[in-house]
This record gives C-alpha cells, structure tokens and sequence, in this order.
C-alpha cells in the first residue's frame, strides 16, 4: 500500500505518518526528515539542504527526488509506504508516479490533513522534535513522558531551527503556492481522502485509519 500524507506545515503529517506506518506496517518516508539526518551526519547532500531548510524554501527537485529513489529501492519499502512531506509540487508527483509505475505498482490514496492556520502556527511553535529518530512532540498538547527525553528512543529533543516566526511564515506560503496545488491534482484521479486535522493525536490518527480501511485495506 502506497499512501501520502498532505497537507501544511505543522497538519501532523509526521505525527499521524508514524502511527499509520506502525499500523498499516509499511516503510514512512519522509524528506524533512531524510535531510534533517543527512545535516546531522554532516554530508553532502545535508550541506546543500541546510541552505534550504534554513529559508524555508523547497530543495531542489532533483536533489529531493534522487534521494527518495533511492529511499523507495530499500528492501522495507516493497510492501508500502507512508509518503510524509513528499510530493511537495506537481515535478514530484509526477516523478514518483512514474518511478511506481516501473515497478508496476501506484498511489493507492493521499490522504489531505486539514488544519487552519491560527492552529498551524500555534502548534509549530511548541513543536519540539527527537534529534535521533525525528518522532515530533508538543509542549503543551503531546509533551514527552520525561522533558527533554525522547519517549521512543531517549533522544534529545529541540527545537527546529524553521520553526521560529519568520520562516514558518515562508514555509506556508511556499505550501500555498507550490503544495497545495496537489489536491486537486489527487482529487482529480479520485486518491484524494480529506481528514480533518483538529482534535486530539488519537482522534485524528482514528479518522485517518478508519478512512483507509474503508477505502483501500477491505477492498
Ligand atoms: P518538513 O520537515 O517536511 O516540514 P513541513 O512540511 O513544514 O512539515 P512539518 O514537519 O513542519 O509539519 P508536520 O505536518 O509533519 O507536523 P507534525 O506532525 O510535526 O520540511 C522542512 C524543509 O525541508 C522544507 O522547508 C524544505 O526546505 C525541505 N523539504 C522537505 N521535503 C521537501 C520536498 N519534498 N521537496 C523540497 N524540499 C523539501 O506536527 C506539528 C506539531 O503539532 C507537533 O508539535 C505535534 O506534536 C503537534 N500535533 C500534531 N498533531 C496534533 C494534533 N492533532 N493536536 C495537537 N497537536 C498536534
Ligand atoms: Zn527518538
């Protein structure tokens, strides 16, 4: 099973994405996190995306799509994937339909979390995030069991460099014009599944999971 997770920063696509992973029991790939671990380890491909993230623009298309490629060839990611921040524009659709379609397989459903923006602002900004395994907590609505500690893994938590005022408000504008496109490009080949993205972690993830048992896993 092929899923995406659309929507604005801070819609909880990494948050739902990991517990859809977990349920449905596919790989979750997500590209934030992909050049957040490459900056970690200092590479290359981190010392080009840094520049980035920093401003809160896309990375290049060739350099977000060659590292999913290779991303979507590892052995975990044959029986399916949850898609978390990834396609971000139409060049990236399209390049992930083609790579799926060379494996004979597609997008079973993009499910498009929808949250307004006084609540996408107000969660970003008590966002903290694992530096070792990227799991995303709240301060207030989703604080660790112990401060500062990873629930997961006991990793460090932080604070994203991009979720200060200035680039959070380039990173949604970014979204409107280049991302939120993909909705009716999905909409139109009848993927697109619209979850709304407030109330609690649990009751989204729910609705999100009763939605793609409905659509795709009893068909
Ligand atoms: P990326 O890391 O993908 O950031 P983003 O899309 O801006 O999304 P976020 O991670 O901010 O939000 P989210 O929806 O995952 O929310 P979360 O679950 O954490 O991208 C960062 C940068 O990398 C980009 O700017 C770009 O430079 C580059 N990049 C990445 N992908 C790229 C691509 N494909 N092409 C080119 N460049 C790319 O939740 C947010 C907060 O809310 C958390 O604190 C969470 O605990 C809390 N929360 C979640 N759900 C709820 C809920 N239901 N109720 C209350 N709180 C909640
Ligand atoms: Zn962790």
């Amino acid at each position: 099973m092929y899923i995406i997770l659309l929507g604005a920063p801070g819609a909880g696509k990494g948050t739902q994405a990991a517990y859809v992973a977990q349920k449905l029991k596919v790989a979750h790939i997500a590209t934030g996190d992909l050049f957040r671990q490459a900056i970690e380890r200092g590479t290359e491909l981190g010392r080009q995306a840094k520049y980035y993230m920093e401003r809160g623009i896309l990375s290049p298309d060739e350099l977000t799509i060659q590292m999913v490629l290779e991303r979507l060839s590892a052995p975990d990611s044959k029986s399916g994937v949850v898609f978390d921040g990834f396609p971000r524009n139409l060049k990236q659709a399209e390049a992930l339909d083609g790579a799926l379609a060379q494996q004979a397989k597609a997008i079973d459903r993009v499910v498009y979390i929808k949250v307004s923006e006084e609540e996408l602002l107000r969660r970003l900004s008590g966002r903290l995030i694992c530096r070792n395994c990227q799991m995303p907590y709240h301060a207030t609505d989703s604080p660790p069991q112990v401060w500062g500690k990873c629930d997961k893994c006991g990793g460090e938590l932080y604070q994203r460099p991009d979720d200060n005022v200035e680039t959070v408000k380039k990173r949604l504008d970014v979204y409107f014009a280049e991302t939120a496109p993909l909705i009716s490009y999905y909409a139109k080949s009848e993927k697109l599944i619209e979850i709304d993205g407030e109330g609690s972690v649990a009751k989204v993830g729910e609705k999100v999971i009763t939605a793609l048992k409905k659509e795709v896993i009893n068909k």
